[in-house]
């Protein structure tokens, strides 16, 4: 069910669902969160079972205020405490040491915790209402199918995850993928996940370098066995992730023109083409979408334009590579796992 305009009421009884143990879908301003109070084990369980995730693979838990981080973290590096004071509230997931005991479920009883402030309003008052409540933490994971596109509108969520879902609507999501990852808790910065918080504007105000460990894990290496050799874990960082139904191919503006001008129509074949150069295709077999030539744009829509690709059928999507830039880095990794995943 979706709740439009929630007002201050709603989202009382939508913190006292999460207090009694049920599931709330809500906005951020990256992606929809699906989320459950993160202390409650059970409700974590549930988590994982509605989004068909591993129950090892941990969840990020938003909290309200800055002093909340030291109830669910401990030891804290001090470059940690400046990336909240610059970053938080904002799409920065810092994973810390975990305080022994705490949210075992939603750390998927790693030693670590994901946690983050997210910036959108309503995302703030949902927490600072349940905060009130006694649920000090919102562990939620992108308000999808384990594997898939993730959500940017509240009826995204409603497709994926069902109509019973109670689900706020906060509008569509500004930054529209998911927040930058930095681990903490291993002596020095670490990137494990892009998003639009560049590795630059971190290091500008560490006065550091942030070391990168994006690994690619193919499918053959994500077997649990392998997995659980590659700590922490971070299922975004799954070669094949954020895929949409149909097939897509990341080709470079030549190899896209040429596989265009050689294409011979097929009976019933219908592509969508994602491209920042303006193409005029014919309309009974490319459905044609201009891409956004800023990043910032272009992220705030890229998972929209796989959803309504999808949605009008296309059997394969044809995407122009972005350029390999700093700031495309967070696009170019979407896209580049949702390319792997057929
Ligand atoms: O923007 C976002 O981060 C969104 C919104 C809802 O906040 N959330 C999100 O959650 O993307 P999810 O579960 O789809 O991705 C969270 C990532 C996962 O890849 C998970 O493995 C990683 O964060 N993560 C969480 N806790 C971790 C930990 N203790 N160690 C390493 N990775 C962790
Ligand atoms: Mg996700």
């Amino acid at each position: 069910m979706i709740i439009e305009h929630p007002s201050r009421a709603d989202l009382l009884q939508a913190a006292q669902s999460l207090k009694a143990g049920k599931l709330v879908a809500f906005p951020t301003e990256t992606v929809y969160g699906l989320g459950a109070d993160a202390e409650n084990d059970h409700a974590v369980e549930l988590v994982f079972k509605k989004k068909g995730r591993p129950n090892d693979h941990p969840l990020i838990v938003h909290i309200a205020d800055m002093h909340t981080a030291e109830h669910f973290a401990c030891n804290i590096p001090p470059f940690a405490n400046v990336l909240m004071k610059q970053f938080w509230p904002g799409a920065l997931t810092l994973i810390l040491q975990r305080q022994p005991g705490i949210a075992n479920a939603s750390s998927g009883h790693q030693s670590t915790i994901g946690l983050r402030i997210p910036s959108h309003p309503m995302a703030l008052e949902l927490l600072g209402i349940a905060k009130n409540l006694g649920v000090l933490g919102i562990a939620a994971p992108s308000a999808n199918r384990f594997g898939r596109v993730s959500p940017t509108q509240a009826v995204h969520v409603a497709e994926e995850l069902g109509e019973g879902l109670l689900i706020l609507n906060g509008g569509a999501s500004h930054i529209g993928i998911e927040s930058t990852i930095i681990d903490c808790s291993r002596g020095q910065p670490i990137l494990l996940r892009p998003g639009q918080l560049s590795s630059e504007s971190l290091e500008q105000v560490l006065h550091q370098s942030i070391a990168q460990e994006l690994i690619d894990e193919t499918p053959e290496n994500s077997s649990p066995k392998a997995l659980k050799a590659i700590t922490p874990k971070v299922s975004g960082r799954l070669l094949a992730h954020y895929a949409p139904q149909a097939k897509v191919l990341l080709l470079d503006c030549q190899a896209l023109e040429q596989r265009l001008s050689s294409y011979m129509p097929q009976p019933r074949a219908f592509i969508g083409v994602w491209s920042a150069s303006s193409l005029v295709l014919d309309s009974k077999t490319f459905l044609y979408q201009a891409m956004p030539q800023r990043a910032e744009v272009c992220a705030q829509v890229l998972f929209s334009t796989l959803r309504a690709f999808d949605k009008a059928g296309v059997q394969e999507i044809w995407i122009e590579q972005p350029p390999f830039a700093p700031d495309w880095l967070g696009v170019n990794d979407r896209l580049k796992r949702a390319s792997h995943a057929q």
